[in-house]
């Protein structure tokens, strides 16, 4: 599964490209106004530190709307996904985006058939907002789980990217249901690299280690 960041923090991507594991970025209108400038600055930044496919989304609810900013944010970089929000001129908009080579991420996705929907008229990637679904007494992972069973049964090359993931459980949960990406916050890859033991460990090997060195053993070491 690939691993994506939810944010448009720059030293937040920095620091994951660093360790390895960056495979992408995603953005949405709520993410960029923590941060605010030039939204077309941050998603130049962002594509210079990953690859990756990077997603940009569209504010327009018109379809012509919709294509005029998506076509503007894909030619900022080559690795832009344009997102757009589920809806019948989402749709349409993912159709035309499709025509035109431009690829999207339908975003909003809380339900199976909308995610087939949107594969259907030809979005690369869809949303499951897995955490939303949690938060409404719904589980978001079956909705995630169905669209990579109905996927795979039909040869569908669109990719289910698992978003609104609160948690490491749902990171584990989301690979499990053949989630093809999951894009995280910050703060739930850092919960990831962690675990009590492992930062206990680290502490007593360092103990032990200059407690040795002190009384003389393990010298040579
Ligand atoms: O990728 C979508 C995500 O940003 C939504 O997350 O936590 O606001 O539901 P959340």
């Amino acid at each position: 599964m690939k691993i994506f960041l939810d944010t448009a923090e720059i030293e937040e991507i920095r620091t994951a490209a660093r360790w390895g594991i960056l495979d992408g970025v995603t953005t949405n209108p709520s993410l960029y106004a923590k941060v605010g400038g030039s939204y077309d600055s941050v998603l130049v930044e962002i594509c210079k530190l990953t690859s990756g496919p990077v997603s940009a989304e569209v504010i327009a609810d018109d379809v012509e709307g919709m294509l005029e900013e998506g076509r503007h944010f894909a030619k900022l970089a080559p690795n832009i996904v344009v997102k757009v929000a589920m809806s019948e001129n989402g749709l349409e908009a993912i159709a035309r985006f499709a025509d035109e080579g431009i690829k999207t991420n339908c975003t909003l996705v809380f339900s199976t058939n909308q995610g087939l929907l949107a594969a259907k008229a030809g979005a690369s990637l869809v949303s499951p907002f897995v955490g939303r679904l949690d938060d409404i007494n719904q589980d978001g992972m079956t909705v995630v789980r169905e669209l990579a069973e109905i996927f795979a049964l039909y040869d569908i090359e669109t990719e289910v990217l698992a978003a609104s993931i609160r948690n490491p459980l749902h990171v584990t949960q989301a690979a499990l249901a053949g989630a093809h990406i999951a894009t995280l916050p910050f703060k739930v890859l850092q919960q990831m690299v962690h675990h009590p033991l492992t930062d206990k460990g680290i502490v007593q090997f360092k103990k032990d280690w200059d407690a040795a060195r002190k009384s003389g053993a393990g010298k040579g070491a």
